[in-house]
């Protein structure tokens, strides 16, 4: 529901079809909302249990699932949330065979790679939200500590949307200066003005929210649709959105991660190559390990 308002409210789109397998529930939400569209230019909200209300859609995003309790990893949900995929991804792709898949459950690297085997759709039409949000976070930590915009700062975290994410400080910049040229140890051995507590903050992040409210929606909602934007408005920005990463920045593994790629109208069209330092190349081949082993775990 963070994701449906806000892409209604920001006018990324103004018609939404939500389908839930709880009847009362997706017919409360989905009223609730409708009732609003007087100050949503008269947008129009399905619900329904029936994946055939969502025939034809330009983007399918998939966030049911278990969500992660206190002290639970996002990796600790995937037993549970893989059959869930398995389930909705193809009635999602009966009704609609030219969609964009953005999986958002958790956790989402692993449930991506599931969702593009089962769907058989082309690769650059599905995809993670992936460390979009992590990056997110990683720009308003950044911002927080030097007293700027976030949209001031550019930078990214890649690799697994969890405990293994990597920051990329060798690629952050403030207001286009190269922030390695205003801290050279940033994130690094020597790392004197402790900027690596800021991707500590990144990786907590989530479980202080958890910890507080029960779960993470207002973000995670907010960064799903400005994918969803990218997409219907043919953006072509650059985001760290989780696809296939084999053979990109050195992964041998068959893995789902983020890296950052363009978005546009036809979904993941290409991959922006990074300078990476030796110790961001070696703590990307880790996530990827880390990813790895979770896969393999699924054919145990
Ligand atoms: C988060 O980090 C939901 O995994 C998502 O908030």
């Amino acid at each position: 529901m963070a994701v449906v308002m806000s892409i209604l409210a920001q006018n990324i789109s103004n018609e939404v079809c939500i389908i839930d397998a709880n009847e009362k529930l997706v017919n409360g939400e989905s009223k609730d909302v409708q009732q609003g569209s007087l100050y949503l230019r008269d947008a129009v909200i399905i619900g329904n249990t029936d994946y055939k209300a969502s025939e034809d859609s330009a983007v399918c995003i998939i966030t049911a699932g278990e969500r992660q309790k206190k002290g639970q990893t996002r990796l600790d949900l995937l037993k549970t949330n893989v059959k869930i995929i398995t389930q909705i991804v193809p009635p999602l792709v009966k009704y609609s065979p030219e969609t964009i898949l953005i999986i958002v459950s958790n956790p989402c690297d692993i449930l991506a790679h599931v969702a593009w085997k089962t769907s058989q759709l082309p690769l650059e039409r599905v995809f993670a939200s992936g460390t979009h949000l992590d990056t997110a976070r990683f720009r308003y930590f950044i911002a927080k500590r030097l007293g700027v915009s976030a949209s001031s700062v550019q930078g990214y975290v890649i690799g697994e949307h969890g405990d293994s994410s990597v920051p990329v400080w060798s690629a952050v910049s403030v207001g286009g200066i190269r922030f390695r040229d205003l801290s050279k140890c940033a994130g690094a051995e020597g790392d004197t003005d402790q900027w690596h507590e800021v991707h500590n903050q990144v990786v907590k992040a989530a479980y202080e929210v958890i910890a507080g409210k029960g779960y993470t929606n207002w973000a995670i909602g907010l960064t799903v649709a400005s994918l969803v934007s990218m997409i219907l408005d043919n953006k072509n920005e650059v985001a760290t959105v989780s696809t296939l990463a084999r053979e990109r920045e050195g992964i041998e593994n068959d893995v789902f991660l983020s890296l950052p790629v363009v978005i546009g109208a036809n979904g993941v069209t290409s991959f922006i190559k990074l300078q990476l330092s030796g110790l961001e190349q070696e703590l990307l081949c880790k996530s990827a390990e880390t990813l790895n082993k979770a896969m393999q775990s699924l054919k145990e």
